[in-house]
């Protein structure tokens, strides 16, 4: 599908994002194991997630969709049942990866595979310290499709090598089957839904912050250690609401700071200080950003209302721990810093060549379509504005974030811009261009 979008006068006006893709794919894993009925209420309905779906109704569970309610008959840790036929996982790295965890420990086996894209990314990752904890999993030359066999785990301690959520929740699903302590160190920290879920269903897990303060002054880095000792008893059955992805929200939060007659108000949006690098890489850039934090609900994520305003932008460098807690955000950062004065810099960003598409290489090649100053580096970019970006022909690659990132590019340049394979937004956000175009018809052809 082409998307052309035109550029509006003012952008304003009040949103809800979709839910949060990564606490659906959570609920829905974790709501499967659970003993007794989960309700995961506001959950997305989208590429990813129809996925994880899929595969826990494959493996037994009984799992009803009515309005934006997902409701789950757990049927406890070892309740689920071998699937007939091969686990597809599409283009969901999520629910791959947590799945080979969460598969491992089980007295049948299972093959998980998706899409050509998902089998393009790397898994060796997940195999390699499941294997450590006694899984029978081998991978294909590092990448699906995952071939399980029933194994007895055993717990261990690990230190990420990769600063990885979807790592340390495989081997934290992992953990649940294993006998004896699993204790995993995560030297940057990095989205911890799992953790929380895991916690409100009443999995014993211990977090601590390793003291940075005993470390020499030149190498002091505090790292955060779960502990997780398989439960003795079953995990209890939750309800929880899911707020708006912060990282579908992004995208309009950076329109509203980068589009010089905006006033936007994004309603009900996820939080959790893990996922909300961006905000504070846009205030240190001069955004005006105001926010109403309100208590957490069932799950115990934080949410709030988030208000803003356009503003003159200027560059910043990003790098170390902030870049896992904004990982997903950097195409539309990108965008952001096309319109900042002076130089941005992203590095320690090499994960980005591994996500849905290589978005340093692809950034840098669609981004100069528009006429953007944006420069690779091995491990991010550095982009040099402000610049008036023109509307061009971009590709977004098959990449959600890619396509919306570009769509936000669109609405600040001169004249049209066409996105080809605009479809791809399904993956995590299948209404994008409706919503762009309740807040600006005129953007949307
Ligand atoms: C996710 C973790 C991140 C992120 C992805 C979702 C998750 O991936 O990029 O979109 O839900 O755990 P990595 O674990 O590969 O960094």
């Amino acid at each position: 599908m082409d998307q052309s979008i035109h550029p509006p006068r003012q952008l304003a006006g009040s949103l809800r994002a979709p839910s949060d893709r990564s606490m659906t794919v959570r609920g829905v894993l974790l709501g499967s194991l659970a003993d007794g009925v989960c309700r995961v209420e506001e959950y997305l309905d989208s590429d990813d997630t129809r996925a994880a779906i899929n595969i826990m109704r494959q493996l037994g569970i009984v799992i009803e969709q009515r309005e934006q309610t997902l409701t789950l008959h757990g049927r406890g840790l070892r309740g689920l049942t071998p699937a007939r036929d091969t686990l597809y996982c599409d283009s969901s790295g999520t629910t791959m990866r947590l799945l080979a965890g969460l598969l491992a420990g089980q007295s049948f086996g299972s093959i998980l595979d998706g899409s050509a894209q998902l089998r393009r990314r790397p898994m060796r990752r997940v195999t390699e310290p499941l294997a450590r904890m006694g899984a029978r999993i081998t991978d294909t030359a590092g990448c699906a499709p995952l071939r399980i066999e029933p194994a007895a785990l055993r717990g261990i301690a690990y230190t990420l090598p990769i600063a990885s959520a979807q790592i340390k929740s495989a081997l934290l699903l992992a953990a649940l089957y294993a006998e004896g302590d699993t204790r995993i160190e995560e030297p940057v920290v990095t989205r911890d839904h799992t953790e929380r879920l895991m916690a409100a269903m009443g999995v014993p897990i211990a977090r601590h912050t390793t003291d940075a303060s005993s470390q020499s002054p030149l190498n002091r880095q505090s790292s955060i250690v779960n502990h997780v000792t398989p439960p003795s008893r079953a995990l209890q059955p939750v309800d929880l609401r899911v707020p708006a992805d912060f990282s579908s929200a992004a995208f309009f939060l950076v329109a509203g700071c980068a589009h010089p007659q905006a006033r936007l108000r994004l309603t009900d949006v996820g939080l959790n200080p893990t996922r909300t690098g961006l905000l504070d890489a846009l205030r240190d850039m001069g955004a005006q950003i105001e926010t109403e934090a309100r208590a957490p609900d069932a799950g115990n994520e934080p949410a709030g209302n988030l208000t803003i305003s356009s503003a003159a932008l200027r560059g910043v460098t990003v790098g170390g721990e902030q870049v896992a807690r904004m990982i997903d955000e950097f195409p539309v950062f990108a965008v952001a810093a096309t319109q900042a004065q002076g130089t941005t810099v992203v590095r320690d960003a090499e994960e980005l060549r591994v996500k849905e598409s290589n978005r340093i290489d692809g950034l840098v090649e669609e981004l100069r379509k528009m006429g953007a100053r944006i420069e690779a580096t091995p491990d991010g970019f550095i982009v040099e504005g402000p610049t008036r970006l023109r509307g061009a022909v971009v590709d977004g690659r098959g990449d959600h974030r890619m396509a919306m990132a570009l769509a936000v590019a669109a609405l600040v340049a001169d004249g049209e811009t066409v996105i080809t394979g605009a479809e791809c937004v399904s993956k995590t956000y299948p209404g994008f261009f409706n919503d762009l175009a309740a807040l600006c018809p005129e953007a949307v052809a």
